[in-house]
């Protein structure tokens, strides 16, 4: 890192100046600098930007900004770029804004003329609607700057809620996140971690220990486990940083590029008509014998290929990016491997903000149910699973893409309104033979409403066994749900395939809209 302002070297014709000075600017924090940050693990700036884009494609923004702070000798220390790399390239040819934190300098850390970078970028992303993605790695808010970098810090929340809903926006935790620096990627869509090298918390394991007198390490405290995992903050954790750029790219083929465009549609690489005969066996014949989701999804998408989003977060609920007839498509699906598929609050939450998502930008929602209710009790009572539950139930009212919902089993209580059904402007809703719709299982709905025939036989339990499979005959199949149109067909799991294109291409022009209004009370 410089020590001193580049002074004009009037001695070298103006080539060679510029040389010099980019050399200057390339070079960041210097070679020890450098060094450090890849005995860490870690790649630089630089480097990171050139896995991320398609090869040569980056265009530098700002490269000669410096800061014009002073005090703690900050007026000797100007470094070109400012801890940031800003621009723009492509990913599969398609435009994205990309920023890029140096470590290197000042530790990544924002200070004023770093967060007008970002900001300028975002102002320009939002202006031409293509995708912003952030690499983050950052000491926070720059301490010598002071107020001034916790005004860039607030700058650049402003800029992401005003891009929210208009361009994807896509962070990548590449470092130390701590205070501010959390909060700019708690706002966009999607945070991706690398395992062993990346870290988020509001405060770190110091401040911890001295306020609550907890010990904890900084990977316990806010590492990529415990943030995709545990706090579901971060929507994946990758085991290194190339692995996790890849995965960007990767992510970036789902969407489109802002919320006016169509969500993107690639060859119908695989055959429209394929029907996977296994899939018809995949129900177990008891229904509390649990399978796995994940085997009817990739039985039924594209080529199997299933971009999971919060695969180790309320496993209970799958969501993730898959495609359709080459058409790019969210799904939403209760996993009956995990508690038996039930909603409960992180289920709720993480169901509600991939449905918001695919909303926002024109991405089909395919539902895959099978769901026995709510998940009982005084923890989940007492968090508020009413008002998180509420918040899966808002957004799929809300969403006005196309919206097909697929009953495999259960579609029980409270949860068979909320998982997409017609009743809350579902275009298509199809089952499966194997589908159950009613108010709640046999065995609790017949110790209700029998209870005291079951109470006065003279053999109790052959009493309940019968009125059980009475109540089975008559409400655990899709027919009663058909016959009033709220299943539109029931079709073998072989033709699920084949009858959700039709269902896509169908609804490729749907138009819906909501009532005049400034914006919802999303039940926060
Ligand atoms: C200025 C910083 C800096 C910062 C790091 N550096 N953080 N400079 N402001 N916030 C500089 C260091 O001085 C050092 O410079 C270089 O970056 C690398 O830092 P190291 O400490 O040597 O690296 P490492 O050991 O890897 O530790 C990284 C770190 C630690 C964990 C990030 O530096 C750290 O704790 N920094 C402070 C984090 C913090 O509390 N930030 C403020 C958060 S509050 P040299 O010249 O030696 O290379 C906040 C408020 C925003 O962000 C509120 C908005 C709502």
């Amino acid at each position: 890192m410089s020590d001193q302002p580049t002074a004009p070297e009037t001695d070298l014709d103006p080539f060679a100046d510029l040389d010099r000075r980019r050399a200057e600017a390339l070079a960041g924090g210097g070679e020890a600098r450098v060094a450090k940050q890849h005995e860490k693990g870690k790649l630089t700036a630089r480097e990171r930007l050139d896995i991320l884009l398609d090869p040569g494609s980056f265009q530098e923004l700002g490269q000669f900004v410096r800061h014009q702070a002073s005090g703690f000798g900050l007026e000797n220390n100007r470094p070109y770029g400012d801890g940031v790399v800003t621009g723009w390239g492509t990913i599969d040819g398609r435009l994205v804004y990309v920023y890029s934190q140096d470590f290197t300098v000042f530790g990544g850390s924002l200070g004023l003329a770093h967060a007008r970078k970002i900001v300028q970028l975002m102002q320009l992303a939002l202006e031409n609607g293509a995708p912003v993605i952030g690499l983050n790695d950052s000491g926070g808010a720059r301490i010598q700057e002071g107020v001034a970098a916790l005004g860039g810090y607030a700058d650049l929340f402003l800029q992401n809620t005003l891009a929210s809903g208009v361009v994807p926006q896509i962070s990548a935790i590449l470092g130390p996140c701590a205070g501010g620096a959390v909060y700019s990627p708690a706002i966009t869509d999607f945070t991706f971690m690398a395992r062993g090298t990346s870290y988020m918390f509001v405060t770190g394991p110091n401040v911890v220990k001295t306020v609550t007198n907890e010990v904890v390490t900084q990977e316990e405290l806010g590492g990529a486990d415990t943030h995709a995992s545990r706090s579901g903050v971060a929507h994946r954790a990758y085991p290194n940083e190339a692995a996790l750029l890849l995965g960007i790219r990767e992510l970036m083929g789902y969407l489109p590029s802002n919320c006016e465009d169509p969500a993107p549609r690639g060859p119908a690489s695989d055959p429209a008509d394929r029907a996977d005969a296994a899939i018809d066996t995949i129900i177990p014949e008891s229904p509390s014998t649990p399978y796995d989701i994940h085997d009817v999804i990739s039985r039924v998408v594209d080529g199997g290929d299933f971009f999971e989003i919060h695969p180790d977060f309320a496993e209970n609920i799958v969501v993730g990016f898959a495609r359709l007839g080459g058409r790019s498509v969210g799904i939403v699906a209760n996993q009956p491997a995990v508690l038996a598929g039930v909603l409960d609050i992180d289920a709720s939450v993480k169901g509600a903000r991939f449905v918001r998502f695919c909303d926002a930008f024109n991405i089909p929602l395919v539902v895959f149910e099978d769901v026995p209710g709510f998940m009982p009790g005084t923890d989940q009572e007492w968090n508020g699973i009413i008002r998180h539950g509420a918040k899966l139930l808002y957004a799929f009212c809300e969403a006005t893409v196309p919206k097909v919902t697929v009953i495999t089993r259960k579609a029980y209580g409270g949860a068979y309104d909320v998982m997409n059904s017609k009743h809350i402007r579902a275009d298509l809703n199809l089952a499966w033979p194997t589908a159950e719709i009613a108010v709640m299982g046999p065995k609790g709905a017949v110790e209700i409403i029998r209870r005291r025939e079951i109470a006065a036989a003279d053999d109790p339990a052959a009493a309940e066994a019968e009125f059980t499979e009475q109540y089975r005959q008559r409400f655990a199949n899709p027919y009663v749900a058909a016959e009033r149109g709220y299943v539109d067909d029931v079709i073998r799991p072989s033709e699920t395939r084949r009858t959700l294109i039709r269902a896509l291409d169908m609804l490729e022009n749907k138009v819906q809209t909501l009532p005049k209004k400034k914006h919802g009370n999303l039940p926060l």
